[in-house]
């Protein structure tokens, strides 16, 4: 059967990943999020003093882009790859509310969108991949046979966000989560490059009612039948 490129897009906390990582491996296909992409860049540049609350050094941080190696590592104990950074496990930081607050503004820049771009190509050169972001139907792969871009209020995606923080032992309050889950959407589909927006062909999935499974399984049918198609 051949393979097809499945890009899945939407605003943060509508659950992408979580849906997009069990369908690529009903499928058999390669997963990438690359939201950690961004954010591993965005805990470089915090470990390096590029980003912090007070100030930001986006020049330098371009300099040393050549320095940061991104590699997604499986882990078959968990059934999914992990994101590290300069051959280092950081899958768990690059979660925290602090690297949250500062990658909408690192992934405004052009150079380090330019590097995780053609890097995102070349991961799905041959085809069999589910790849979920903010401009994987736009840019990354604009000829996608499927495309998928997936909403929720933010009320509802903030309460999500807010339950996954709590789960991992995250000090946060609702009302943090709820003005960051605000602020991404803001700079994520006002940015001058790449912003977040629905390609004209992509299906439009609002999941701000629908439980885990019912997505799962609507999206796998319609997938196989895109698949199917071919
Ligand atoms: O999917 P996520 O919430 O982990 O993504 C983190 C941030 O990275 C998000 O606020 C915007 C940015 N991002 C992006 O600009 N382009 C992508 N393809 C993926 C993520």
């Amino acid at each position: 059967m051949q393979k097809i490129t499945i890009a899945i897009d939407g605003y943060s906390s509508t659950g992408k990943s979580t849906l997009a990582k069990q369908l690529a491996k009903a499928l058999g296909y390669i997963y990438v999020d690359t939201g950690a992409m961004y954010r591993a860049v965005t805990l470089f540049a915090m470990q390096n003093g590029y980003i912090g609350d007070a100030d930001e050094h986006m020049e330098d941080l371009v300099k040393a882009l050549p320095k940061i190696d991104l590699k997604f590592v499986p882990n078959d104990s968990l059934g999914f790859s992990e994101m590290y950074l300069n051959g280092e496990n950081v899958e768990k930081e690059i979660r925290q509310m602090q690297v949250s607050k500062h990658v909408s503004r690192i992934s405004e820049v052009k150079e380090v969108r330019h590097k995780l771009v053609e890097m995102q190509k070349a991961m799905g050169k041959d085809k069999g991949i589910v790849m979920d972001g903010r401009d994987i139907g736009t840019t990354v792969f604009p000829d996608a046979e499927l495309k998928v871009f997936m909403t929720a209020s933010s009320q509802a995606r903030a309460a999500r966000r807010y339950k996954e923080l709590l789960d991992k032992g995250e000090k946060v309050s609702y009302d943090e989560v709820f003005d960051n889950v605000q602020k991404r959407d803001h700079i994520d589909t006002h940015r001058d490059i790449s912003p977040l927006r629905k390609a004209d062909d992509a299906i439009e999935f609002d999941n701000s009612d629908m439980g885990l499974k019912e997505q799962f399984e609507r999206l796998e049918s319609i997938a196989k039948r895109y698949i199917a198609n071919q």
